[in-house]
């Protein structure tokens, strides 16, 4: 057997043995050019991880069999040293007549993806993009010709299966952070054992990487036929310190002791790991520590604070890889990310909020969300691991030794059985398997969900009620959306809006409503605020969201962006994000026949020509292009709708809102088997009492700290009757709560085409409710 690469074990002064099967080169054996001294320098790294010491038994083990679980500790090299390592033995193997060698990897989190990516690349001395590449939904940097090692998210491996059912140009695949979990994961591992035991019977091999110790249901479900590799790694141990009593708010308590282990320890001793859930709660701490680090105590004791979650910039992500500068300690805050996915080195202290984001869904409001829930004790353990990887280290848990053992969960649950399984079924359904019930699942999803995603695609009329995929179906499987999207794509091409809601649906999938203003900006909130005021819509966040997006572009047209996102709050990297997102859905739906088509709609209309003959003629022609836009949305949210219950006639002493009442202080009733009461969100730019306000369709469900309805637009009840062609959802419209009930017997109050709002008709509205 030989080694990744000869030179390695020269240059690491390692395993002699198995440096004397392949003579050392400096020649790189993917691109045949020289290795830089980076390349030297990095290979010193590697060999030192315990993944390196095991490869001859790790590429034996890959020999013999066709699966082979991985298990180790996090950061001993699975995901940026197995992939090569494999790669380099089947390209030694490779002889003009046989396959080209081509490993593919699957990470559950885009993040890893791309980081695992270009961390390899810099190690094989390559271009990232050429032999060693990456493909992410809406970003690919691979070469369907050079690219020999690429990693992939889960779910892109799985839409690869839709084209390519036996998945034929890869030799190896490496489903790696197996553990995750993840629905794309598990359907993955699923289609693998069987292609592995039919048709790639003898030239598929699948290796499948965990972290966990727990990997006996992965072992299972081979049914014996996986042997286990186990990677001894090197775990040093790790104090646990808990809280006394419960904390108050565990962002502040998680500064406080930042902050205290960067007084009382030097700085030789170690960096700072935080966990917290999300982006907010980062910049919050990230903000409260760089303001308690400007104290004249920490003048000679320079900490450098780095935030690590998922949507950030991949060259701002390098940094938290990269070590702090001599005498400065470096202090990560990071989501869940920093858990298995990705492993900073120099980790000594680690502080666990005991919280993390978790996607539910919510069957009574036929939605998913991400909500702040308490950990599993596997998670907790995982954190405080990432304390002892390279000398004893001390995790601070913010939570009581109580909380851990009666609250937090043993295990969390498998997505599979807490989310929305809709894209998961068609995705199934597009692959032929049409008993569902039978696909070899790790844990099968429950009955109920099953069933909910199956009525889901009947609402969004992707399947025939034969169960057979329809036109519109296949469509929704081919396109990287969620069908939900593809529905009201299909609808807008009807209604010849689809150059706006392909806009709109790209900034929803670059990040969102909360990604788009800068919130966390060193800037009073109030400055937020009134930059938000400005792109606002009476009826309609979709419409603020494009307004946002057809202005920027309209400001990188005239070169002057950047100042233009500074005064107004603007995320450029999300806006940026959408409009490659929007490049790359209008190549599909061409590439699919379907040509966009503007409706006029324009962001801000001239107020001057308000009262003129023009102007009366300009305000009509837009509502028309804005009722059209959100009648299109409300082909695919139709399930997701709520009625206007009350509207609360109080003003905010603050002077918030305007006009009327502010939007939170209106009750609205959910329209589904459940009916719910809650209000909208208070980031949305809607006015409550507005005419359209009456029905709306909601994007997502935020908590703050109750649930509340987010990213609303008005609609029409008829609108939403006639996309229920099943009758399905308003079956017999036999609705408990009354505001529901009324609603859909008056239906529509508004015609849909030429009104437009009066400030009268508005007030009146209000009154009347
Ligand atoms: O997969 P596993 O958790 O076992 O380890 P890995 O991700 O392969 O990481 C091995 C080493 O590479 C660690 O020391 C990481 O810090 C380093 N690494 C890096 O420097 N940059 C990356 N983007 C990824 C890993």
């Amino acid at each position: 057997m030989a080694t990744e690469d000869g030179k390695a074990e020269t240059a690491a002064g390692e395993g002699a043995t198995l440096g004397a099967a392949a003579p050392a080169s400096d020649t790189n054996w993917l691109n045949g050019r020289k290795f830089s001294e980076r390349y030297y320098a990095l290979l010193a790294e590697r060999m030192r991880l315990p993944v390196q010491a095991q490869r001859e038994h790790i590429v034996e083990t890959v020999r013999q069999s066709r699966v082979v679980v991985v298990q180790s500790e996090t950061g001993s090299g699975k995901s940026t040293q197995i992939p090569a390592i494999l790669l380099r033995e089947l390209m030694r193997e490779e002889n003009p007549r046989s396959k080209r060698a081509k490993v593919v990897v699957t990470e559950p989190r885009r993040i890893a993806a791309t980081s695992v990516a270009a961390r390899v690349a810099e190690e094989l001395d390559v271009e990232l993009g050429k032999e060693v590449g990456y493909c992410i939904r809406f970003d690919d940097k691979s070469d369907q010709k050079l690219t020999r090692l690429k990693y992939v998210t889960d779910g892109m491996l799985l839409r690869e299966t839709l084209s390519d059912p036996l998945l034929s140009e890869y030799s190896i695949v490496v489903v790696d952070e197996a553990h995750e979990r993840s629905i794309s994961t598990d359907v993955m591992l699923g289609i693998l054992k069987r292609l592995i035991w039919s048709s790639r019977a003898g030239d598929l091999k699948l290796i499948v990487m965990s972290a966990t110790l727990d990997i006996s249901s992965l072992q299972t479900f081979f049914e014996g036929h996986a042997p286990l590799l186990k990677i001894p790694g090197r775990m040093y141990p790790v104090e646990i310190n808990f809280e006394a009593k419960a904390v108050e708010d565990y962002v502040l308590a998680c500064v406080d002791r930042a902050v205290s282990i960067h007084l009382r320890r030097s700085v030789e001793d170690g960096d700072i790991l935080i966990f917290l859930t999300g982006e907010d709660e980062i910049e919050t701490a990230r903000r409260e520590l760089n303001s308690a680090f400007a104290a004249p105590a920490f003048r000679d004791k320079p900490a450098i604070v780095l935030p690590c979650y998922a949507a950030m910039a991949p060259r701002s992500l390098q940094r938290v890889f990269e070590p702090a500068p001599a005498l400065t300690r470096k202090i990560v805050i990071a989501t869940t990310i920093a858990e298995t996915s990705i492993t900073i080195d120099g980790v000594v202290f680690v502080i666990d909020s005991g919280y993390a984001k978790q996607k539910i869904y919510h069957p009574g409001y036929r939605i998913e969300s991400l909500l702040v829930r308490e950990i599993s004790k596997d998670q907790a353990k995982q954190r405080a691991g990432r304390a002892g990887r390279t000398k004893p280290g001390v995790c601070y848990r913010m939570y009581t030794e109580t909380a851990f053992n009666e609250l937090m969960p043993e295990a969390f649950i498998p997505e599979m059985r807490r989310s929305n399984l809709t894209a998961m079924v068609l995705q199934l359904r597009k692959l032929g398997i049409t008993d569902l019930a039978r696909f070899e699942y790790i844990d099968p999803p429950a009955p109920a969900m099953m069933m909910r995603a199956l009525e889901r695609l009947l609402h969004l009329r992707a399947l025939e009620s034969t169960g057979e995929l329809t036109k519109d179906g296949l469509l929704m499987a081919r396109l990287p959306l969620d069908p939900q999207f593809t529905r009201i794509i299909l609808k807008s091409i009807q209604l010849n809006c689809s150059y706006e809601i392909v806009r709109i649906i790209a900034i929803l999938n670059s990040g969102g409503a909360h990604k788009v203003f800068l919130h966390h900006m060193a800037r009073p909130p109030g400055v937020v605020w009134r930059a938000k005021r400005r792109f606002e819509h009476d009826f309609s966040d979709h419409l603020m969201l494009l307004n946002v997006l057809l202005e920027y572009e309209a400001a990188k047209r005239h070169g002057d962006e950047h100042a233009w996102c500074h005064e107004n709050c603007i995320n450029a990297r999300t806006l940026n994000g959408a409009l490659d997102i929007f490049s790359q859905l209008q190549r599909v739906l061409d590439q699919n026949h379907l040509r966009l088509q503007s409706c006029g709609y324009i962001p801000v209309l001239d107020a001057s020509g308000k009262g003129t003959e023009r102007g009366r003629g300009l305000m009509a022609a837009q509502t028309n292009a804005q009722m059209l836009i959100c009648r299109a949305l409300a082909a695919g949210s139709f399930m997701q709708c709520a009625v206007r219950d009350s509207v609360e006639r109080r003003k905010p002493k603050n002077g918030g809102g305007r006009g009327g009442s502010t939007p939170q202080l209106a009750r609205y009733v959910t329209v589904c088997e459940d009916e719910h009461q809650l209000k909208i969100h208070r980031s949305t730019g809607t006015k409550a009492d507005h005419p359209m306000m009456r029905c709306i369709i909601y994007e997502e469900l935020a908590m703050s700290p109750e649930l509340h309805l987010r990213t609303v637009s008005g609609v029409l009840t008829d609108w939403l009757i006639e996309e229920d062609v099943s009758n399905l959802v308003f079956r017999n419209q036999s609705f408990r709560t009354k505001a529901v009930r009324k609603a859909f017997r008056r239906s529509a109050a508004v015609t849909e085409t030429t009104t437009t709002f009066s400030d009268e008709e508005m007030q009146q509205e209000g009154d009347a409710s």
